[in-house]
């Protein structure tokens, strides 16, 4: 099963950085399925590609050097061509669940500034409704309490995200909560109560930002899910 999910994540990473044009600007997701995008970049890079990457961690970042991907810093470009990053879940609706990596805010921030944003995943990852995977919440760490008892008061439950012993911290510091909600059948409801809270830096729950989601499967086949025509 685990070799199955495996292959469908390098098709549909195959699949996505075909988009990739010359001299774009270029979002970096971060996870184990964009890993095999990077990779794929990187092999792109060393055929002659010409791109400026931006990473959405220091992870993803460091993979990028290793590849001789050249990056830029993300404040130093108005837009990004075209991101290319995974999910924890999606729907046919193109919303999403991110943060399973720890790197939500960081890819919050990237694919806003994306114009195209393609998300690639296995089939393990296509969902009905949203929530059965936990909702990563980051929080700056001297607000957790605070956020945790928000979190109730709109019929959720968190736990803080622990790295093994002591509270995961993100790139930039932060602590996350995984919050569960059960199934989130409105998820554009959940994210703005939850946008109104002090305290949260940034949530999982990527409604209307994604273009496109490349999905492999175990027979070789890829299946698209988009809500516009791309590129
Ligand atoms: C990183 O914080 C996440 O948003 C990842 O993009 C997401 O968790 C998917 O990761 P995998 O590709 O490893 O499943």
């Amino acid at each position: 099963m685990k070799e199955h999910l495996e292959m469908e994540k390098q098709l549909a990473a195959k699949e996505a950085v075909k988009f990739i044009k010359d001299n774009q600007i270029v979002g970096l997701g971060t996870g184990s399925t964009a890993y095999y995008a990077i990779v794929e970049i990187g092999i792109l890079i060393s055929s002659g590609l010409k791109i400026k990457a931006v990473p959405t961690s220091t992870k993803t970042s460091n993979l990028a050097k290793s590849l001789n991907i050249p990056l830029i810093d993300i404040n130093e470009v108005t837009s990004i061509d075209i991101t290319i990053d995974g999910t924890d879940e999606f729907t046919s609706d193109l919303d999403l669940i991110k943060g399973g990596g720890g790197a939500l805010y960081q890819e919050k921030i990237v694919a806003l500034k994306s114009k195209k944003l393609i998300i690639i995943a296995d089939s393990s990852k296509k969902v009905d409704i949203l929530g059965k995977f936990k909702l990563p919440i980051e929080v700056e760490i001297n607000s957790f309490d605070y956020v945790l008892n928000q979190i109730i008061a709109i019929n959720g439950e968190g736990e803080i995200r622990m790295a093994p012993s002591s509270p995961y911290k993100t790139d930039q510091g932060n602590y996350i909560i995984d919050a569960d909600f059960g199934l989130i059948n409105n998820p554009a409801q959940l994210s703005n109560k939850l946008s109104q809270i002090e305290g949260i830096i940034g949530h999982g729950l990527f409604i209307n930002l994604a273009d496109r989601v490349i999905m492999g499967y175990n027979d070789s086949t890829i299946t698209y899910f988009h809500k516009s025509s791309l590129l």
